[in-house]
């Protein structure tokens, strides 16, 4: 079942006018949301996040925080897998195609969920492959919008050559993957960019750094160079649906041993002993050990 304008429904059933300014422009914004036995992980960072993707497109909040949580508890209790990877959409509504702000259109949300599906234990074990690629993206990445068409082919560019993500560079600094963000361990020490305007300030990026701080792993976050990246001792990646995966093949290279380095076994290990706390009740947020 999906939820669309207020109405839950089969997908099948799903329509919306071809005027949709999401359809004409890509005008909208997204979330993807995992949710683990039926709880949404971090629930109030992803609405945080949308609010920032609206601000920055100037489209009003549709809904009120406590709106959203419950059309969200209601999709999720009508789909049927414990572990659900929720895809919430929201566009600038139907008008007559000009590119100038519609008066009076009221927004499109659409909200679907699929089973979430842990990464295989097989590509954890060996770790993916990634390329490099020009990030040619415009300049406000940190907004989550639909208009995807960029990481599409950058993403595309990794599928064609049998890898799993594309790395990206701007102006010879790592800015993230296509779909993900991107940390490197260098010295034994975890790298992190900063966020800024040219990457999204992904919710799984914020947990691995609240991980490292509160288990001191060394870390840092500053601008990582593409050297840096190149002679990295580990790489990683971070998405809400592939959590954290070990980058070990770079443009056909090893990445350090070319196998998952340590840094990711103890991270990994932290996110999924996380997961299961949150998911009983216990801290929402990472307190640092004192
Ligand atoms: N993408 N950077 C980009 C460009 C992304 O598309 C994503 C996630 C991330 C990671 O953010 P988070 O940890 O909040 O999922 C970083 C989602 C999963 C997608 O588009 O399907």
């Amino acid at each position: 079942m999906i939820y669309l304008n207020g109405k839950f429904m089969p997908i099948e059933d799903a329509r919306i006018p071809v005027l949709d300014r999401g359809f004409i422009f890509g005008d909208g914004v997204y979330e993807v949301i995992p949710v683990y036995s039926r709880k949404p992980f971090r629930l109030p960072e992803h609405l945080q996040r949308l609010q920032h993707s609206l601000d920055g497109i100037r489209l009003k909040n549709p809904h009120s925080n406590s709106e959203w949580s419950a059309i969200l508890r209601q999709l999720i209790e009508v789909n049927d897998s414990e572990d659900q990877s929720v895809y919430l959409h929201v566009t600038r509504g139907v008008a007559r195609r000009d590119h100038a702000f519609p008066k009076g259109a009221p927004p499109t949300v659409f909200i679907m969920s699929n089973p979430l599906l842990a990464p295989p234990q097989e590509l954890l074990a060996t770790g993916v492959a990634a390329i490099s690629g020009i990030d040619n993206r415009w300049l406000r990445c940190d907004i989550k919008a639909i208009s995807l068409l960029p990481n599409v082919l950058l993403r595309q560019m990794a599928i064609d050559s049998g890898a799993m993500e594309t790395v990206l560079f701007r102006d010879g600094f790592m800015t993230e993957g296509a779909a993900s963000n991107i940390f490197v361990v260098k010295n034994e020490t975890l790298l992190a960019p900063p966020k800024n305007n040219l990457m999204l300030p992904g919710i799984t990026y914020d947990v691995v750094l609240e991980l490292a701080e509160a288990h001191r792993i060394r870390h840092e976050v500053r601008a990582v160079s593409e050297y840096e990246v190149r002679t990295a001792d580990e790489i990683l990646l971070t998405s809400s649906t592939r959590e954290i995966m070990p980058i070990t093949l770079l443009d056909g290279k090893p990445v350090g041993k070319g196998s998952p380095g340590v840094v990711f076994e103890v991270l990994y290990s932290l996110y999924q002993e996380y997961k299961l706390t949150v998911m009983r009740g216990g801290e929402a947020k990472l307190k640092v050990e004192s």
